[in-house]
């Protein structure tokens, strides 16, 4: 009896968590997102190959953020989403062979969806954090 009460507790914790946790998980990948985005910026222009592994590593973490603009039915952060990862791949496989030009020109791209979805989605509050709107 007892284990099934705390399995309950389990469960309705689990729920609200999963009902609150959207904005959070957005959040936690945006906190990967920033300095491994910055740091492959620097590999690409210093031709360092580990660049690869951290456009593949970006790839992921747009995963959560694509799946968030899908549930809150918003086209555009869709598209900006969907451009990231697409232009991710691309820099990954273009630092892969070597193909530095190429991959600037691409993680350009991909961090125009950056200032974009930044500018329509995100907003700071008074206490000087950010805010999804
Ligand atoms: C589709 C929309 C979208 C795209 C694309 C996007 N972001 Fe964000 N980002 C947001 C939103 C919304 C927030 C505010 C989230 C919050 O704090 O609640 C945010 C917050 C951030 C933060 C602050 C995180 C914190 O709270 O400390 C960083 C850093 C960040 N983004 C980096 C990036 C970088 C770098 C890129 C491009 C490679 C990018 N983002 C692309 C929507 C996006």
């Amino acid at each position: 009896m007892r284990i099934l009460m705390m399995a309950g507790c389990v469960l309705a914790a689990g729920t609200i968590l999963f009902a609150a946790g959207d904005e959070a998980a957005l959040r936690s990948a945006m906190k990967e997102i920033g300095p491994t985005c910055s740091g492959l910026g620097k590999k690409i222009k210093a031709k360092d190959a580990t660049a690869s592994a951290d456009a593949k590593k970006l790839v992921a973490s747009f995963s959560p953020v694509h799946k968030f603009w899908k549930a809150q039915k918003a086209e555009d952060g869709v598209t900006f989403s969907r451009t990231a990862v697409g232009e991710f791949k691309t820099v990954s496989k273009l630092t892969a062979q070597g193909k530095w030009e190429e991959a600037d020109a691409s993680f350009k791209k991909a961090t125009t969806t950056c200032g974009g979805c930044h500018g329509a989605h995100r907003e700071k509050a008074t206490d000087g954090s950010w805010r999804v709107k």
